[in-house]
């Protein structure tokens, strides 16, 4: 037998069946490996010396990944995509026949990602040994891609796990660790990487003729009353019917209904649940090639495949060393520097020293690293001894003592061009040459920061979004003097620390802060035109924003949000002039969820409650009146969008690709939507100029279409 994808041994009558994709680093499944399966499967049915298998990975850290997207991408047909599905059913149901009719026990045996069609391989198995590795977990994302698990995961994960808690994983996304998997059922046995081989073949042997017996020990938590429990709520028709209403409730809250994935995945397991196997399978293929077919997957993916992509990037054109980062400085230990502190240390491995104003500030800046060390404890993330471990590697201090080795210092004090014009002289006092110096300014230029820099080269933006631990994006900023190995070295440190990381140029605002500017307007327009705040940010959530702009005002500060607003409309003059709205919120007290007191009412600990009506007259606006949806969609979306082709006119961006990353990763626009460029090319540049000038000709200027625009609308052309 000759396999390209797998290595093959006997031992003892055990088959040991290891996955290997050849000439790739990540174990995936598509159709280039279905051969190869089957001649694995028919060696096995038809070998009377193999009594049991064990089926695992060659690749250490990785069981298998998930499906081979690149493959989804060849598919433009719903029934080509349905065929290849129903040719995965047939071999994932011939390998759960090799325990149910050929008495031949099938052991899992799970180290690294088992995700996507990775589980649903695994859960083909009689049993599932997986490793306390770091890097094993698993589960169902394939919503977050926008097709279902199609793979018979829908149907299979229910039944092993409830359908409470597999709707949870494959309606979410969201992978889980080993030992949540063994508490839940979902695998057997929790085991050290060293030993998985040996105990999944003691296993295998152990379970010839008498499987029930042998399931492992970690089944405990399974068969807790309250587990057992609420399965026989499920039991029931009317038990069914309620947990499928919540569920659904719970997805739609969270979707909108814009994501057409978790609302057909949820579909396949009812189907399957209420009418048997063979329908369940039927609607996986038939909701595959629907899906995988749809613009909302292809953007998903879109954003996926940008995002593995940048990693590979440095940043540059040329080629440039980045210099080795092991100590890092933070000036200024307050919301946004303590992130920065604690996703060092914790997930580029640095040590970190953070410089503040007083004792009190530098033990607020540890106390907030502590706290996150402490969830990811309490998370299983870290030991108790790892947390300890980082906690070390981070010192404060209100002197300039301490700095003078610093690879990268890294500036998040207050928004002030002198304070960071002075703070920068100072850094470069106590450091030395090779030190890079950034600032965390959200909307100062870096050329502004930097015009006395004694060592220009070495002075770049690193703009980072709040809460730093969760948001994805870094912004890097470069000047004309910025030197290519003080970017190289900021995107590799970005990366380290778990970023997604795009350059830009230079400028006021540079890409994300610029286009959030004329966004965060047009919803203030729009409240001058009459427009009620629940319309203007239900519209906006909608659309599909995490958020609508004026609570998106709120959380980022009114104060700081009119502070920004002022820079760009020096920077930029009346295009981004917005109503004079800020001052008056500020004039009545208002800044936002830090005092309670915004665009919406907060109680005492800070939760939101209603819209506060209050503003409208504090604010001398007239009545309210009802505004088309369209409307309000149309203009916040296309004053964020034209300003995004702007930055790409003028060379802050880089690329269309860093254009749509930055807006979904930084800014939240839909990720369904693939980015303002991705969105720009499904309408049809064409569309947008159209629209562009049309609310031009009503509201003004600000809506001129960027020179750029035209230009692909005349000559149909792609950004992406
Ligand atoms: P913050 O007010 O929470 O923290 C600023 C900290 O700097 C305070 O703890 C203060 O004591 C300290 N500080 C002031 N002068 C100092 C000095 N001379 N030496 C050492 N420390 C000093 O402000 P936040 O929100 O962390 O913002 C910091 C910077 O990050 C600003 O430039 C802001 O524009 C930028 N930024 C803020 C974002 C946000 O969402 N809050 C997002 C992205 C960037």
């Amino acid at each position: 037998m000759e396999l390209t994808h797998f290595t093959f041994d006997v031992e003892d009558g055990v088959a040991i069946v290891l996955l290997d994709r050849a000439g790739e680093p990540m174990n995936t499944i598509g159709p280039a490996i279905f051969d190869d399966f089957t001649a694995v499967i028919d060696r096995i049915e038809n070998d009377p010396t193999i009594k049991a298998v064990v089926i695992g990975s060659a690749k250490k850290g990785n069981f298998l990944a998930g499906a081979d997207i690149r493959f989804f991408e060849t598919l433009t047909d719903p029934d080509e995509g349905a065929a290849v599905i129903r040719e995965l059913h047939a071999l994932f149901v011939r390998i759960e026949a090799l325990h149910a009719v050929h008495d031949k026990p099938v052991v899992m045996a799970i180290d690294g990602a088992c995700l996507g069609g990775g589980l649903e391989l695994a859960l083909t198995g009689s049993m599932r040994i997986a490793t306390d590795g770091k890097k094993t977990q698993l589960g169902q994302p394939e919503v977050q891609l926008g097709i279902l698990p199609a793979g018979g995961g829908t149907q299979r994960l229910p039944k092993i796990i409830g359908i409470a808690a597999a709707l949870d994983m494959i309606l979410t996304g969201r992978s889980i660790r080993p030992y949540k998997a063994a508490k839940i059922g979902l695998v057997d046995e929790v085991v050290p990487s060293e030993m998985l081989y040996d105990i999944a073949v003691e296993r295998a042997t152990a379970s010839i003729g008498n499987l029930g017996e042998s399931r492992g020990a970690a089944v405990k938590g399974f068969l807790a009353p309250s587990h057992l429990q609420s399965l026989a709520v499920e039991q029931n028709p009317m038990g069914r019917r309620v947990l499928f209403k919540k569920a659904e409730e719970a997805m739609l809250a969270k979707t909108k209904g814009l994501y057409p994935a978790p609302q057909r995945a949820l579909e396949a397991v009812k189907i399957g649940v209420e009418q048997g196997n063979a329908a369940g399978y039927e609607a996986e293929a038939t909701f595959f090639g629907e899906l995988v077919t749809s613009p909302e997957s292809r953007a998903l993916r879109g954003v996926f495949f940008a995002s593995q992509m940048m990693k590979y990037s440095t940043g540059i054109s040329g080629s440039a060393e980045p210099k080795k980062v092991s100590k890092v400085g933070v000036l200024g230990g307050g919301l946004m520097g303590a992130g920065i502190a604690t996703v060092s240390a914790l997930k580029a491995g640095t040590t970190v020293r953070v410089k503040e104003v007083d004792d009190a500030s530098a033990g607020r800046a540890l106390a907030h690293m502590s706290k996150e060390l402490s969830k990811q404890v309490d998370r299983r993330k870290l030991t108790e001894f790892e947390a300890e471990q980082i906690a070390n590697r981070v010192t404060a201090t209100t002197e300039w003592t301490g700095f003078q080795n610093a690879d990268l210092i890294i500036e998040a004090v207050f928004e002030s061009l002198d304070l960071k014009r002075s703070l920068l002289a100072d850094a470069e006092a106590a450091t030395s040459d090779g030190t890079v110096f950034a600032s965390n300014t959200s909307s100062l230029p870096i050329s502004e920061i930097a015009a006395d820099a004694a060592r220009p080269e070495a002075v770049l933006g690193m703009h980072y979004f709040s809460p730093v631990e969760k948001m994805p994006l870094l912004e890097i900023v470069v000047t004309d003097k910025t030197a290519d190995w003080a970017t190289v070295t900021a995107v590799e440190f970005g990366k380290r620390q778990g970023k997604t990381v795009i350059v830009v140029k230079d400028g006021p605002g540079f890409y994300t802060t610029r286009i959030l500017v004329p966004y965060l307007n047009e919803a203030f327009f729009l409240l001058s035109d009459g427009a009620t705040i629940e319309a203007i940010d239900g519209a906006m959530e909608r659309w599909g924003f995490p958020v609508g702009p004026l609570l998106l005002t709120d959380e980022v500060g009114i104060d700081v949000a009119a502070h920004i607003s002022k820079i760009m409309l020096d920077a930029f003059g009346e295009r981004m002039a917005g109503p004079e709205m800020a001052q008056g919120l500020l004039d009545d007290d208002r800044q936002g969820r830090k005092n309670r007191r915004g665009f919406y009412t907060y109680d005492d600990q800070g939760k939101r409650g209603e819209v506060d009506e209050s503003v409208y007259q504090a604010l001398g606006l007239g009545p309210r009146r009802v505004l088309d949806e369209s409307e309000i969609h149309g203009r916040i979306a296309l004053a964020m969008i034209n300003e995004a082709a702007r930055c790409l006119e003028e060379e802050i961006l880089q690329s269309p690709l860093d254009g749509d990353m930055g807006a979904v990763m930084g800014l939240g626009f839909p990720p369904f939507r693939g980015g303002p460029f991705w969105w720009i090319d499904q309408v049809g540049a064409d569309g947008i100029v159209a629209r562009l000038d049309a609310l031009a000709a009503r509201h003004g200027e600000r809506f001129e279409p960027a020179g750029i625009l035209r230009e692909y609308a005349e000559s149909e052309k792609k950004f992406r």
